[in-house]
């Protein structure tokens, strides 16, 4: 298996190339980029024990020359903090115009090292190998960069694409299964908001759950076909004028609760997976769609092994008032991305605020 798709911006066009074993040969990979000769490496503790070295071997034996950057673990440290330690890695390396930041890690490290890449000197180059399933399918596409402000995530940010995306699936072999399942929380929400068929694919498949119960074929068809729908919503609406917020199914609440619970309790992932239930339901209260519908989709989530109710020691009012501050809320309005069927979405700040808090209280006791 191996597949290259084009994320084709008029002026920030660049390939997702996807192919299993490819690690070693990244350095070849970046040469007929033009990059400069010096890549700072970015990256964790995990991710550098397991991948460091097969990275920096290839980019050296390529004639790059690479200095290394770890930032803790955890989204925790998604803070402007761990970027001036960015940039103070920069600067003592002298990192100059010509050069080049490398993401190797989940989303977190991706959208750090692209944030830093986007305002160290105005603008250096910046390459994502992405090593979670989450990141490869979602993350590490389309060019949002940043990070979290304490009161809300994902506040502080650039929209800054990279020159490439190098994804090798084989690394997912040593990702743990939760975080397998948190990005499989993505995949599903490209099936529902985009592609029915993909959807539909995974309903079929027997095991969901993990990279080593996955059928390969399946894996394959999943990255490619997620990637495809990220490349395909961000070409028409790059910088979210409109269209692209429907990639935010799932995560208005999802957000809340993973803020909520200090991104300790509940991952990126499965606040996607909670939130998707809880929109469908919206979706079901506001006559968009059937509760059927909502059933699959929400079947589908639990077979995935993702959690489907909201943790019940949070309080409605805090998760309504963390909503208000949400980026996606336009004219004090929270805006929300609701199903109107397997594959198609609509964006709408029309929700009573009664609907919402019934559904959330719904959304803490076992679903219907
Ligand atoms: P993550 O980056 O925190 O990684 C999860 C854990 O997996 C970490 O402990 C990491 O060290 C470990 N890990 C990573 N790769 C591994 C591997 N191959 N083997 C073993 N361990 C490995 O989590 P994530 O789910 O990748 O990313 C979540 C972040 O992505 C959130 O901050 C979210 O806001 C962001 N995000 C951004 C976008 C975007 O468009 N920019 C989209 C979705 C999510
Ligand atoms: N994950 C949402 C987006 O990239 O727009």
């Amino acid at each position: 298996m191996a597949a290259v798709l084009r994320v084709d911006l008029p002026e920030n066009a660049y390939d997702i190339a996807i192919a299993p074993g490819s690690l070693p040969e990244i350095g070849t990979a970046l040469t007929p980029l033009g990059l400069g000769k010096k890549i700072l490496l970015v990256s964790n503790r995990i991710v550098n024990k397991y991948y460091g070295d097969t990275v920096r071997e290839s980019l050296t034996a390529a004639g790059f020359e690479v200095v290394t950057h770890l930032i803790p673990v955890g989204e925790r440290y998604k803070t402007l903090n761990s970027i001036q330690k960015i940039y103070d890695s920069a600067l003592e390396h002298r990192f100059e115009r010509n050069s080049t930041f490398l993401a190797l890690g989940g989303g977190v490290i991706g959208d750090m090292t692209g944030f830093a890449a986007a305002t160290w000197l105005r603008g250096v180059k910046f390459v994502q190998v992405p090593t979670t399933l989450l990141a490869m399918v979602d993350a590490s596409v389309g060019g949002k960069t940043g990070v979290n402000h304490p009161r809300g995530k994902n506040l502080i940010g650039a929209f800054y694409q990279p020159k490439l995306v190098y994804i090798d699936p084989d690394v997912l072999e040593t990702l743990p299964p939760r975080e397998f399942r948190a990005g499989m929380a993505e995949v599903i929400k490209y099936g529902v908001i985009w592609d029915a068929n993909l959807f539909a694919q995974l309903e079929a498949a027997a095991h969901l759950d993990t990279v080593q119960t996955i059928d390969p074929a399946l894996l394959e068809t999943i990255l490619v076909r997620s990637c495809q729908a990220k490349a395909d919503v961000v070409r028409q609406d790059e910088r979210e004028g409109g269209l692209r917020a429907i990639l935010n199914y799932g995560h208005t609440l999802g957000h809340a609760v993973e803020s909520l619970t200090g991104y300790k309790v509940i991952n990126h992932g499965e606040g996607v997976a909670i939130g998707m239930v809880a929109a469908g339901q919206l979706g079901v209260k506001l006559d968009l769609w059937d509760t059927a519908a909502a059933q699959r989709q929400d079947a589908l989530i639990a077979k995935t092994g993702l959690p489907t109710t909201i943790p019940d020691f949070l309080a409605i009012a805090d998760l309504v008032n963390i909503l208000q501050n949400d980026k996606k809320v336009q004219d004090g309005n929270v805006r929300f991305i609701l199903p109107t069927a397997i594959g198609a979405v609509t964006i709408t700040d029309q929700v009573p605020a009664a609907t919402l808090k019934t559904v959330i209280k719904a959304c803490q006791s076992a679903m219907p």
